[in-house]
Protein backbone atom coordinates (compact mmCIF):
# COMPACT_ATOMS: atom_id res chain seq x y z
CA UNK A 1 0.00 0.00 0.00
CA UNK A 2 2.96 2.36 -0.19
CA UNK A 3 2.57 3.83 3.26
CA UNK A 4 -0.87 5.03 2.62
CA UNK A 5 -3.45 6.19 4.80
CA UNK A 6 -6.46 3.95 3.42
CA UNK A 7 -10.30 5.18 3.59
CA UNK A 8 -11.92 2.55 2.60
CA UNK A 9 -15.97 4.02 2.08
CA UNK A 10 -18.54 1.50 2.58
CA UNK A 11 -22.08 0.83 3.64
CA UNK A 12 -21.75 -2.05 5.43
CA UNK A 13 -19.37 -1.85 9.32
CA UNK A 14 -19.47 -5.53 9.29
CA UNK A 15 -18.24 -6.09 5.37
CA UNK A 16 -15.77 -3.38 5.83
CA UNK A 17 -14.27 -4.12 9.07
CA UNK A 18 -13.78 -7.90 7.66
CA UNK A 19 -12.18 -6.09 4.50
CA UNK A 20 -10.28 -3.91 6.74
CA UNK A 21 -9.28 -6.93 8.61
CA UNK A 22 -7.41 -9.11 6.05
CA UNK A 23 -5.83 -5.85 4.08
CA UNK A 24 -4.15 -5.09 7.44
CA UNK A 25 -2.70 -8.60 7.65
CA UNK A 26 -1.84 -8.80 4.10
CA UNK A 27 -0.12 -5.47 3.52
CA UNK A 28 1.11 -4.80 7.13
CA UNK A 29 -0.16 -1.71 6.98
CA UNK A 30 -2.25 -0.49 9.83
CA UNK A 31 -3.03 2.98 8.50
CA UNK A 32 -6.62 1.57 7.15
CA UNK A 33 -9.59 3.06 7.80
CA UNK A 34 -13.50 2.93 7.82
CA UNK A 35 -15.92 5.39 6.68
CA UNK A 36 -19.34 4.84 5.87
CA UNK A 37 -21.51 5.89 3.09
CA UNK A 38 -24.39 5.03 0.98
CA UNK A 39 -23.95 5.55 -2.42
CA UNK A 40 -27.51 5.55 -2.94
CA UNK A 41 -28.20 8.03 -0.30
CA UNK A 42 -27.39 12.16 -1.27
CA UNK A 43 -27.30 13.33 2.44
CA UNK A 44 -25.20 9.96 3.36
CA UNK A 45 -22.74 11.31 0.48
CA UNK A 46 -22.61 14.82 1.68
CA UNK A 47 -22.14 13.77 5.10
CA UNK A 48 -19.16 11.69 4.17
CA UNK A 49 -17.70 14.36 2.07
CA UNK A 50 -17.48 16.21 4.60
CA UNK A 51 -15.73 14.09 6.61
CA UNK A 52 -13.54 13.51 4.19
CA UNK A 53 -12.28 17.43 4.13
CA UNK A 54 -11.05 17.11 7.38
CA UNK A 55 -8.36 15.18 5.91
CA UNK A 56 -4.83 16.92 5.14
CA UNK A 57 -4.71 15.78 1.89
CA UNK A 58 -6.25 13.14 -0.71
CA UNK A 59 -4.47 11.84 -3.33
CA UNK A 60 -6.01 8.76 -4.97
CA UNK A 61 -9.91 8.82 -4.96
CA UNK A 62 -10.98 5.13 -6.82
CA UNK A 63 -15.15 5.71 -7.26
CA UNK A 64 -14.96 1.72 -7.41
CA UNK A 65 -18.97 0.77 -5.95
CA UNK A 66 -21.05 0.12 -8.60
CA UNK A 67 -24.61 -1.28 -9.22
CA UNK A 68 -25.07 -3.96 -12.15
CA UNK A 69 -28.72 -3.93 -13.59
CA UNK A 70 -31.31 -3.90 -10.95
CA UNK A 71 -34.93 -2.30 -11.23
CA UNK A 72 -34.73 -0.31 -8.04
CA UNK A 73 -34.16 3.33 -6.86
CA UNK A 74 -32.05 5.03 -4.21
CA UNK A 75 -33.70 7.24 -1.66
CA UNK A 76 -33.55 10.53 -3.57
CA UNK A 77 -35.75 8.37 -6.42
CA UNK A 78 -33.41 8.09 -8.70
CA UNK A 79 -32.57 4.80 -10.74
CA UNK A 80 -30.51 2.72 -8.45
CA UNK A 81 -27.93 2.10 -11.48
CA UNK A 82 -27.68 5.95 -12.79
CA UNK A 83 -27.95 7.44 -8.87
CA UNK A 84 -25.03 5.10 -7.61
CA UNK A 85 -22.81 4.19 -10.99
CA UNK A 86 -22.73 8.09 -12.23
CA UNK A 87 -24.55 10.49 -10.32
CA UNK A 88 -21.95 10.32 -6.99
CA UNK A 89 -20.23 13.54 -8.39
CA UNK A 90 -17.59 14.58 -5.99
CA UNK A 91 -15.13 17.24 -5.20
CA UNK A 92 -10.98 17.01 -4.68
CA UNK A 93 -7.77 18.35 -3.74
CA UNK A 94 -4.99 19.14 -5.81
CA UNK A 95 -2.48 16.81 -6.81
CA UNK A 96 -4.89 13.90 -6.82
CA UNK A 97 -5.75 11.08 -9.61
CA UNK A 98 -9.48 10.63 -9.93
CA UNK A 99 -10.99 7.67 -10.62
CA UNK A 100 -14.93 6.88 -12.57
CA UNK A 101 -15.33 2.97 -12.51
CA UNK A 102 -16.21 3.54 -16.08
CA UNK A 103 -29.00 12.88 -22.65
CA UNK A 104 -30.69 15.01 -20.29
CA UNK A 105 -34.94 14.72 -19.24
CA UNK A 106 -34.81 10.74 -19.52
CA UNK A 107 -31.53 10.15 -17.77
CA UNK A 108 -33.08 8.30 -14.92
CA UNK A 109 -34.54 5.57 -16.97
CA UNK A 110 -35.28 2.22 -15.54
CA UNK A 111 -37.73 0.57 -16.84
CA UNK A 112 -34.86 -1.89 -18.51
CA UNK A 113 -32.14 -1.98 -15.98
CA UNK A 114 -29.46 -3.56 -18.22
CA UNK A 115 -29.76 -0.40 -20.66
CA UNK A 116 -29.63 1.62 -17.40
CA UNK A 117 -26.58 0.06 -16.19
CA UNK A 118 -24.85 0.61 -19.88
CA UNK A 119 -26.03 4.24 -19.77
CA UNK A 120 -24.49 4.78 -16.55
CA UNK A 121 -21.33 3.72 -17.54
CA UNK A 122 -21.33 5.22 -20.88
CA UNK A 123 -22.27 8.28 -18.55
CA UNK A 124 -19.40 7.74 -16.56
CA UNK A 125 -16.88 8.17 -19.79
CA UNK A 126 -18.64 11.76 -20.17
CA UNK A 127 -17.97 12.43 -16.73
CA UNK A 128 -14.43 11.78 -16.72
CA UNK A 129 -13.90 13.80 -19.54
CA UNK A 130 -16.21 16.83 -18.28
CA UNK A 131 -14.40 16.93 -15.16
CA UNK A 132 -10.86 16.40 -16.61
CA UNK A 133 -11.57 19.91 -18.69
CA UNK A 134 -13.26 21.42 -15.58
CA UNK A 135 -9.76 20.70 -13.56
CA UNK A 136 -7.21 21.23 -16.10
CA UNK A 137 -4.26 22.98 -15.23
CA UNK A 138 -5.36 22.45 -11.03
CA UNK A 139 -2.81 19.17 -10.48
CA UNK A 140 -5.84 16.96 -10.76
CA UNK A 141 -6.02 14.31 -13.14
CA UNK A 142 -9.77 11.87 -13.85
CA UNK A 143 -9.59 8.25 -15.96
CA UNK A 144 -12.69 6.16 -16.62
CA UNK A 145 -11.73 2.97 -16.58
CA UNK A 146 -12.95 -1.03 -17.48
CA UNK A 147 -11.66 -3.34 -14.55
CA UNK A 148 -11.67 -6.04 -16.45
CA UNK A 149 -14.36 -9.21 -15.92
CA UNK A 150 -13.94 -10.32 -12.24
CA UNK A 151 -16.04 -13.09 -10.36
CA UNK A 152 -17.57 -10.88 -7.80
CA UNK A 153 -20.98 -10.30 -6.32
CA UNK A 154 -21.35 -8.04 -9.89
CA UNK A 155 -21.67 -11.11 -11.51
CA UNK A 156 -24.41 -13.27 -9.55
CA UNK A 157 -26.61 -10.75 -11.48
CA UNK A 158 -26.04 -11.86 -14.61
CA UNK A 159 -27.00 -15.18 -16.43
CA UNK A 160 -25.18 -18.68 -15.80
CA UNK A 161 -23.57 -18.85 -19.56
CA UNK A 162 -21.83 -15.52 -18.81
CA UNK A 163 -20.83 -16.55 -15.00
CA UNK A 164 -18.84 -19.31 -16.49
CA UNK A 165 -17.41 -17.36 -18.90
CA UNK A 166 -16.02 -15.00 -17.08
CA UNK A 167 -12.82 -16.32 -15.03
CA UNK A 168 -10.51 -13.78 -16.04
CA UNK A 169 -9.04 -12.08 -13.08
CA UNK A 170 -8.47 -8.52 -12.76
CA UNK A 171 -8.73 -5.09 -11.35
CA UNK A 172 -4.79 -4.25 -12.72
CA UNK A 173 -5.97 -1.31 -14.64
CA UNK A 174 -7.53 0.29 -11.16
CA UNK A 175 -4.12 0.49 -9.96
CA UNK A 176 -2.41 1.08 -12.98
CA UNK A 177 -4.75 4.36 -13.24
CA UNK A 178 -3.92 5.14 -9.89
CA UNK A 179 -0.54 5.36 -9.17
CA UNK A 180 1.40 5.29 -12.89
CA UNK A 181 2.71 8.92 -14.32
CA UNK A 182 2.26 7.26 -17.82
CA UNK A 183 -1.43 7.83 -17.60
CA UNK A 184 -0.70 11.34 -17.00
CA UNK A 185 -0.97 12.22 -20.61
CA UNK A 186 -4.50 11.18 -21.26
CA UNK A 187 -6.36 13.19 -18.32
CA UNK A 188 -9.46 12.21 -18.86
CA UNK A 189 -9.11 9.36 -21.10
CA UNK A 190 -10.55 5.57 -20.73
CA UNK A 191 -8.26 2.61 -19.82
CA UNK A 192 -9.04 -0.84 -19.99
CA UNK A 193 -6.25 -3.57 -20.07
CA UNK A 194 -4.04 -0.69 -18.62
CA UNK A 195 -3.98 1.19 -21.95
CA UNK A 196 -6.30 3.94 -23.38
CA UNK A 197 -8.94 2.22 -24.61
CA UNK A 198 -10.33 3.39 -28.50
CA UNK A 199 -13.71 5.44 -27.79
CA UNK A 200 -16.71 5.43 -30.30
CA UNK A 201 -17.39 9.02 -32.22
CA UNK A 202 -20.25 9.46 -29.93
CA UNK A 203 -18.56 8.60 -26.70
CA UNK A 204 -15.90 10.86 -27.24
CA UNK A 205 -19.16 14.00 -27.94
CA UNK A 206 -17.98 17.06 -25.36
CA UNK A 207 -21.25 18.73 -26.16
CA UNK A 208 -22.91 15.39 -24.37
CA UNK A 209 -20.29 15.28 -21.85
CA UNK A 210 -20.53 18.71 -20.65
CA UNK A 211 -24.39 18.39 -21.13
CA UNK A 212 -24.57 15.60 -18.93
CA UNK A 213 -22.23 17.34 -16.62
CA UNK A 214 -24.56 20.65 -16.38
CA UNK A 215 -28.33 18.18 -16.10
CA UNK A 216 -26.24 15.69 -13.12
CA UNK A 217 -26.10 19.39 -11.08
CA UNK A 218 -29.15 20.00 -11.59
CA UNK A 219 -30.09 16.54 -10.32
CA UNK A 220 -28.64 16.56 -7.38
CA UNK A 221 -29.14 20.39 -6.86
CA UNK A 222 -24.95 21.37 -7.11
CA UNK A 223 -26.51 24.28 -9.77
N1 LIG B 1 -17.00 -7.66 -11.95
C1 LIG B 1 -16.88 -7.40 -13.25
O1 LIG B 1 -16.63 -8.31 -14.05
C2 LIG B 1 -17.07 -5.99 -13.76
C3 LIG B 1 -17.04 -5.77 -15.15
C4 LIG B 1 -17.20 -4.48 -15.63
C5 LIG B 1 -17.34 -3.42 -14.74
N2 LIG B 1 -17.37 -3.68 -13.39
C6 LIG B 1 -17.52 -2.52 -12.49
O2 LIG B 1 -16.54 -2.60 -11.45
C7 LIG B 1 -17.05 -1.96 -10.27
C8 LIG B 1 -16.88 -2.89 -9.08
O3 LIG B 1 -17.68 -4.03 -9.30
P1 LIG B 1 -17.45 -5.41 -8.54
O4 LIG B 1 -17.27 -6.43 -9.57
O5 LIG B 1 -16.46 -5.28 -7.45
O6 LIG B 1 -18.95 -5.58 -7.95
P2 LIG B 1 -19.46 -6.03 -6.52
O7 LIG B 1 -18.72 -7.22 -6.03
O8 LIG B 1 -20.95 -6.09 -6.66
O9 LIG B 1 -19.06 -4.81 -5.60
C9 LIG B 1 -19.72 -3.60 -5.69
C10 LIG B 1 -19.41 -2.81 -4.45
O10 LIG B 1 -20.20 -1.61 -4.52
C11 LIG B 1 -20.73 -1.41 -3.25
N3 LIG B 1 -21.98 -0.66 -3.31
C12 LIG B 1 -23.08 -0.94 -4.05
N4 LIG B 1 -24.04 -0.05 -3.77
C13 LIG B 1 -23.54 0.78 -2.83
C14 LIG B 1 -24.07 1.88 -2.12
N5 LIG B 1 -25.30 2.30 -2.32
N6 LIG B 1 -23.28 2.51 -1.23
C15 LIG B 1 -22.01 2.10 -0.99
N7 LIG B 1 -21.45 1.05 -1.63
C16 LIG B 1 -22.22 0.40 -2.53
C17 LIG B 1 -21.02 -2.81 -2.69
O11 LIG B 1 -21.15 -2.71 -1.32
P3 LIG B 1 -21.83 -3.90 -0.45
O12 LIG B 1 -20.74 -4.89 -0.24
O13 LIG B 1 -22.27 -3.21 0.79
O14 LIG B 1 -22.97 -4.46 -1.26
C18 LIG B 1 -19.78 -3.56 -3.17
O15 LIG B 1 -18.73 -3.43 -2.25
C19 LIG B 1 -18.50 -1.61 -10.57
O16 LIG B 1 -18.55 -0.23 -10.92
C20 LIG B 1 -18.85 -2.48 -11.78
O17 LIG B 1 -19.86 -1.89 -12.56
C21 LIG B 1 -17.24 -4.94 -12.88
Amino acid sequence: LRGARVIMACRDEEKARKAIREIKARSHNMNVLHMEVDLANMRSIREFSKTLQKEKRLDILINNAGMPSVLDWTDDDFSMCFGVNHLELTEQSDQSHLLQLQVPEDLNYNLFPFFTYCRSKLANIYFTQELARTLEGKGVTAYAVHPGYVQSNWICHYSVLFRILVQVVMFMTVVYCAVSDEVLEHNGGYFTDCQPAHLRVFARDSGVAKKLWEASKRLVKLA
